[in-house]
């Protein structure tokens, strides 16, 4: 596992000097004291790279030795080609297959899921999943809305043949029904990039936070209980829950839905806030550099997103 946090730290405080809201209003509210955001140069590919160097370090392979390459994200650096391909030139990871994933919140979710089918069959013996985002680069940063909730990083794993921790099971789900609750409308085949849509405001994330709030509690809920009876466990079997983490009280209900003690939910989004896919990456990998998650520990993952769509994942450390 690996993990890259971009240096510039954007604090309550400073958010207080933009719009027109308060460090009470967001503490309470979210549970977000503070959020990185990525530097001038820094693109998605760019802190992808270093979470991915960091985890092909922790498990000791080199980049060639990578089959697969999948990079979930909502920010890519171009809408083509993919972020992956970047990710890969960048590592000279030359025989891997590459491609990103966009799945939201879940993304970094489905993409161990999308890897481990391919390493299951045999096709693939190493895969290196990455949940990496720019998010200030969609946020609108005169909306208090959505301004206060979002940040930029990457998390990144190498999956590969069992040595000791497996993935146990994964669940998976969508609504494309409910696509206009969270999205970013301008810049695709839908909506070009032009003088209007700039103006219009349409390259930023629009969000209606109180419709998605109710459905990422039962999303979550239902996605970890259906996870865990694939898994054939029971919610008291689990040693940690990592959460995707856009809203602390989002987080609290989840738990509460499910019985889990405070103490067995892996936090970080007071420094962190939403950073999309790599939420869950980055607080898993930190749950384990920590010392937090220990061998044979049941961990599950967990996550809810523009789409909309969710996740779980149950595995044995
Ligand atoms: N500062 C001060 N006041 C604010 C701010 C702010 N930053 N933002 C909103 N308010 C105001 C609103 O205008 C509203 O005022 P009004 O009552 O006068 O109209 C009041 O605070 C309450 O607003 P709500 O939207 O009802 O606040 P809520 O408690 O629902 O919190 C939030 C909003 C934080 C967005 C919450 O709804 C949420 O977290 N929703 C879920 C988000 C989510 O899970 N998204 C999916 C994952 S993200 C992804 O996929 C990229």
């Amino acid at each position: 596992m690996g993990k890259y946090i971009p240096e510039k730290i954007l604090t309550n405080a400073d958010l207080e000097k933009m719009v027109d809201t308060s460090d009470e209003w967001i503490t309470t509210r979210t549970g977000i004291k503070e959020r990185h955001i990525a530097a001038k140069e820094e693109a998605t590919s760019d802190l992808a790279i270093k979470a991915a160097k960091e985890a092909l370090k922790n498990a000791g392979i080199k980049a060639a030795e990578l089959d697969m390459i999948i990079v979930a994200t909502i920010t890519p650096d171009m809408p083509f080609p993919s972020t992956a391909t970047f990710v890969q030139a960048s590592l000279g990871a030359k025989n891997a297959i590459c491609f990103d994933i966009s799945a939201a919140c879940a993304g970094f979710i489905y993409g161990i899921t999308i890897a481990q089918q391919f390493i299951a069959r045999g096709t693939v013996k190493n895969a290196l999943v990455i949940g990496a985002e720019t998010l200030s680069r969609i946020t609108d940063w005169q909306d208090r809305n959505t301004c206060v909730l979002f940040g930029d990083g990457a998390g990144a794993v190498v999956l590969g043949e069992s040595k000791g921790s497996e993935i146990l099971s994964a669940y998976l789900g969508a609504d494309g029904s409910n696509t206009g609750l969270l999205n970013m409308p301008g810049g695709g085949s839908r909506h070009p990039a032009t003088a209007q849509t700039v103006q219009d405001r349409m390259h930023y994330v629009k969000m209606d936070g109180n419709a998605l709030f109710k459905i990422a509690v039962t999303s979550m809920a239902d996605a970890a209980l259906k996870a865990l009876e694939k898994a054939g466990l029971k919610c008291a079997q689990v040693n940690w829950i990592i959460p995707h983490q856009a809203n602390l009280r989002i987080i609290n209900a989840v738990a509460k839905r499910l019985g889990f003690l405070n103490a067995q939910v892996y936090l970080n989004i007071e420094k962190y806030g939403n950073m999309s896919s790599a939420c869950v990456a980055i607080a898993f990998c930190e749950a384990v550099q920590e010392g937090k998650i220990k061998k044979g520990d049941i961990v599950l993952l967990d996550a809810f997103g523009g789409g909309l769509v969710w996740g779980a994942v149950i595995i044995k450390w």
